[in-house]
């Protein structure tokens, strides 16, 4: 099993007290930071561009994990790449097909990213399992993409079954991320599935960061 990894959502963070959480963030124990980029368009919801990003790459040595939920991958992956994104996971549900999905992975890790891709929670697996050496993260959608504070759909643990197995056996080294209505109690279950990234906004942010993160952390021992 790979190491367990957080990445906190700062879709959550309280944006009267930024440096305050962000130092917080900084000293949790937590490794990523999630960024939600939203459009407006591909989800109900707006939030941040590249230059807030610039900001919390200056103000943070955690790698940058950026999750865009955008009607244009092609577009706003390159502009976050350019920002310092570590790491940028596109939607299935928004490129033209399989081959468009590869292609924009190789974009990325050209660019010297790593590429995710992530499926909405009733998206199926399958188109993913053929190409999974072009990938070097799965993000599983556990609640419908555009807000924080939502219930987790445990349905979608299925999907991260299948994942995990597949992984294994052809003894790839792709990150399983999982996305939404993440606290102790549900991190268990994704983490008993086959989860070895868990996002987590809310519960981490609406107690103290530090205590979010580290009981996180101890899910899996629990
Ligand atoms: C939702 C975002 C999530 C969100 C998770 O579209 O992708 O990253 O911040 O928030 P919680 O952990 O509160 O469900
Ligand atoms: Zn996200």
């Amino acid at each position: 099993m790979q190491e367990l990894i957080i990445s906190p959502s700062i879709l959550s963070l309280d944006y009267s007290k930024v440096s305050e959480q962000l130092d917080a963030l900084n000293h949790s124990g937590a490794k990523w930071m999630h960024f939600d980029v939203m459009d407006g368009h591909f989800v109900p919801n707006l939030t941040f561009g590249p230059d807030i990003l610039k900001g919390f790459k200056k103000a943070s040595p955690l790698v940058m994990d950026v999750h865009i939920m955008v009607d244009d991958p092609q577009m706003f992956a390159e502009v976050f790449m350019k920002a310092g994104a570590d790491i940028v996971t596109f939607h299935l549900e928004a490129v033209e097909n399989i081959d468009a999905c590869v292609k924009l992975c190789r974009k990325i890790r050209s660019m010297g990213g790593k590429a995710g891709v992530s499926l909405k929670p009733n998206t199926p697996v399958d188109a993913l399992l053929p190409v999974l050496e072009e990938l070097d993260l799965v993000l599983i959608m556990s609640v419908e993409p555009g807000f924080g504070g939502q219930s987790f759909m445990a349905h979608t643990l299925e999907k991260v079954i299948i994942l995990r197995q597949e992984i294994s056996q052809r003894n790839l080294p792709v990150h399983l991320e999982i996305d939404g209505g993440i606290n102790r109690n549900t991190a268990k279950q994704a983490i008993l599935a086959g989860c070895d990234v868990l996002v987590a906004g809310s519960y981490v942010f609406k107690q103290d960061i530090r205590t979010g993160v580290q009981s996180l952390l101890c899910a899996a021992q629990s």
